[in-house]
């Protein structure tokens, strides 16, 4: 298995990859979701142009098995600390016949080495229960926050 950084060429993989966590950690179906994959391709391809995403590809002989992303975004700089941008993990996925033989650690390793080379001030993300231990193993603790959604509607 080899992990290599996500280029423009990869959005359509990244969309596809990111219908299919929606699919198995929502109610969502991989019908309803169609409409919504050109605007997360478009999102990704725009993003990693602007390196507000940056994303890994996990392959075994060349098949791409699995994949997850960093977005990084503007943050109001910590006392003592002085990067202002701060990190997300999104859209950690491995195809079901490649499970639990470390690629999701794999692609979470190139996740957390890139976020602090890009010295963010934090990386967050919401947990699947299965991938609890996994982001446990790297040092994450649950944190409280609030959310309200959807603003947008
Ligand atoms: C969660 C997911 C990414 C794990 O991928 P994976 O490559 O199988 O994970 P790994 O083999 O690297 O496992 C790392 C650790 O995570 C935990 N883990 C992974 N899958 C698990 C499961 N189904 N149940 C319980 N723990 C699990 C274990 O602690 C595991 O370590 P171990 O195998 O040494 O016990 C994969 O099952 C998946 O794509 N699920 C659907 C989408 C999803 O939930 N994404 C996570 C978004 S946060």
């Amino acid at each position: 298995m080899t992990i290599r950084r996500a280029t423009a060429a990869d959005s359509e993989l990244l969309a596809e990859h990111r219908a299919a966590v929606w699919v198995e950690t929502d109610h969502w179906t991989h019908a309803e979701l169609q409409p919504q994959i050109p605007v997360w391709r478009d999102f990704f391809h725009r993003c990693m142009a602007e390196d507000s995403y940056a994303a890994f590809v996990a392959e075994q002989s060349g098949i791409a098995i699995g994949s997850g992303g960093l977005l990084v975004y503007l943050t109001i700089p910590r006392p003592g600390f002085g990067s202002d941008r701060a990190g997300r993990v999104q859209s950690v996925y491995v195809v079901p016949q490649a499970r639990r033989r470390g690629v999701a650690r794999a692609i979470v390793r190139h996740i957390v080495d890139l976020a602090r080379r890009k010295n963010l001030t934090s990386l967050v993300l919401h947990p699947t229960e299965a991938a609890r231990a996994m982001y446990a193993e790297f040092g994450f603790e649950p944190a409280d926050e609030m959310m309200l959604r959807p603003l947008g509607d």
